[in-house]
């Protein structure tokens, strides 16, 4: 009989599409929450938060893989710590980790750059901390997910008028093909940082605000910002893209069309 797999943040965007994919694969899988969730076949759920270490090292125990899903806007170093040392009193899981395109090239020099930007430093230092660990490891950089850019526009809606940073793009992925390719990650023999993940097309934000405009039938006047700072400098450069790995499939027209098109 194999191991459970753990995900963490199998409560997200991303980690729901990991345990699906796996629960297909004929796996057992646990998800970690800060919360109780609604039962859900075939997957057994601890309640335990990366932040404070609680509840983690009943979550980890007789795993043999750990796919790290979990994070937010800020503080994934100190979540990755926490795992590393409960999944280092149990064995020698293999941590596969998903991070974003980006991690380590967007300078935080000022304040304003940090509580902008703060999320991929924050990302760098959950690399680092995995890396060091001393457990196998596969760490994926992804750019932006489609759900996300769609989560974005949906508040900015609300406003009278949307601010567009300009210089800005995007190459924004298909979530559902970042879970797949961790899930063929997680279940290969440990690769340490693998090639980026990067979507079909790079597209300048104003570009993604109308294109979601028109598919929610909404408008709005967009209104260009010169973002200021060396973070906002390195994004205009492009540290966000990942042109030469190009790989995911499913367009953000084809995205849009059935998630916010049917829906508005
Ligand atoms: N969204 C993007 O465009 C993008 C791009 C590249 C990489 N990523 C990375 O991919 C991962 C998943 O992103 P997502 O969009 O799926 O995120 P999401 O939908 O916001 O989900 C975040 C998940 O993290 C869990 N979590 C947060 N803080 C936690 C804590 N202290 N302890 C335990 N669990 C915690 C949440 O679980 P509970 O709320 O149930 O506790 C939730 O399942 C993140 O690490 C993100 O940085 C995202």
């Amino acid at each position: 009989m194999t191991s459970p797999i753990l995900v963490t943040g199998g409560t997200g965007t991303l980690g729901r599409q990991v345990v699906e994919l796996l629960q297909k694969t004929g796996q057992e899988v646990r998800v970690l929450s800060r919360s109780p969730q609604p039962p859900r076949a075939g997957v057994e759920f601890f309640i335990g938060d990366l932040s404070t270490g609680v509840g983690i090292d009943s979550a980890v125990q007789g795993v043999e893989i750990i796919i790290h899903c979990a994070g937010g806007p800020s503080g994934d170093g100190l979540k990755a710590q926490n795992l590393v040392r409960a999944a280092s009193l149990d064995g020698r899981p293999h941590l596969v980790f998903i991070s974003v395109v980006g991690a380590g090239r967007i300078p935080l020099r000022s304040k304003a750059d940090r509580a902008m930007f703060g999320y991929f430093g924050s990302k760098l230092a959950a690399e680092r901390v995995i890396a060091q660990s001393g457990l196998p490891f596969t760490t994926l950089r992804a750019t932006q997910f489609y759900d996300l850019l769609v989560l974005v526009a949906k508040q900015m809606v609300k406003l009278p008028a949307m601010p567009s940073p300009t210089g800005f793009r995007f190459q924004p992925v298909d979530s559902g093909e970042v879970a797949a390719r961790l899930v063929d990650l997680a279940l290969s023999e440990p690769a340490g940082r693998v090639p980026d993940l990067g979507g079909p097309r790079i597209y300048p934000v104003a570009d993604l605000l109308r294109d979601y405009l028109s598919a929610a039938h909404r408008h709005r006047v967009l209104v260009p910002l010169r973002m200021p700072g060396s973070a906002a400098r390195a994004i205009r450069a492009g540290a966000n893209l990942a042109p030469d790995q190009a790989i995911g499939r499913r367009t953000w027209e084809d995205f849009l069309a059935e998630r916010v098109g049917h829906s508005a």
